[in-house]
């Protein structure tokens, strides 16, 4: 059965609107967890512009699920993740203009360089993910790097309509079964929200889904513990 794991960057970026300390999302995290949250994920962004190195510790204190820290691929995050110990963290690429993480990482040609970064977390018993795209080239390369888990990206399903999504659809289920085949933990996110998520918790062998913006706009209109719950409901419902 898939599980939810609730993204918590939103509520930093409203707090950073303001630059003071509401909504606070450490609080948020834990909320999530009393709603059913399997998992609480957060994304350290080299600019700060959302989670701040306080949240980082303080949920690292506080979160009684698991701790999935996103984050760059660079000596100065790897250094991070090495001193905070979260369950696991996952590596993402980043670029300061964008919006949120556009792709997958690039995987392929860097085999050896994130290897060693990867070795490194995975030696303090750090769980390592790779957000790849659904594409089985990134999938063979990834298994070279030694991560222990791939989180596929869904933003191509969750952005396509009509055949289109038909399509994306089959990519993400044929990149499951190859990563599962290749002994990765598979686990996806980005861009799901109530109304798409269904199909891809039902993929067999999917792990967690890492759910951020649908649920805190939700949240907004109808309090955090009923969206989580709500989320959580169709995360596990097998379609
Ligand atoms: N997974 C990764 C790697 C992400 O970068 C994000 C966005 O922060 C998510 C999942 C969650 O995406 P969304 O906020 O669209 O649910």
């Amino acid at each position: 059965m898939a599980t939810l794991g609730v993204n918590i960057d939103h509520v930093a970026t409203v707090r950073q609107a303001r630059g003071g300390q509401d909504p606070d999302p450490v609080a948020a995290a834990i909320i999530a967890e009393l709603a059913g949250a399997e998992g609480i994920t957060a994304h350290l962004r080299e600019d700060r512009r959302h989670m701040q190195d306080r949240d980082i510790d303080l949920l690292r204190q506080t979160v009684r699920t698991s701790l999935n820290l996103e984050m760059a691929a660079t000596p100065e995050m790897i250094r991070m993740a090495l001193d905070v110990q979260p369950a696991m963290a996952t590596l993402v690429p980043e670029r300061r203009e964008e919006r949120t993480t556009e792709g997958g990482i690039e995987v392929r040609g860097r085999e050896k360089e994130l290897a060693a970064s990867i070795a490194s977390l995975r030696e303090q018993n750090i769980a390592v993910s790779l957000f790849v795209n659904p594409d089985i080239h990134d999938i063979r390369a990834a298994v070279k790097t030694g991560a222990t888990h791939v989180e596929l990206h869904t933003g191509f399903y969750s952005n396509a309509t009509g055949l289109a999504r038909d399509e994306e659809f089959e990519r993400l289920k044929d990149a499951a079964l190859a990563a599962k085949k290749f002994g990765l933990i598979v686990n996806a996110g980005h861009g799901l929200d109530y109304n798409n998520v269904s199909p891809v918790a039902a993929i067999d062998g999917m792990g967690e889904l890492n759910i951020g913006h649908s649920i805190i706009s939700r949240a907004v209109l109808v309090g955090l513990d009923r969206a989580v719950r709500d989320m959580v409901k169709l995360v596990h419902l097998k379609a």
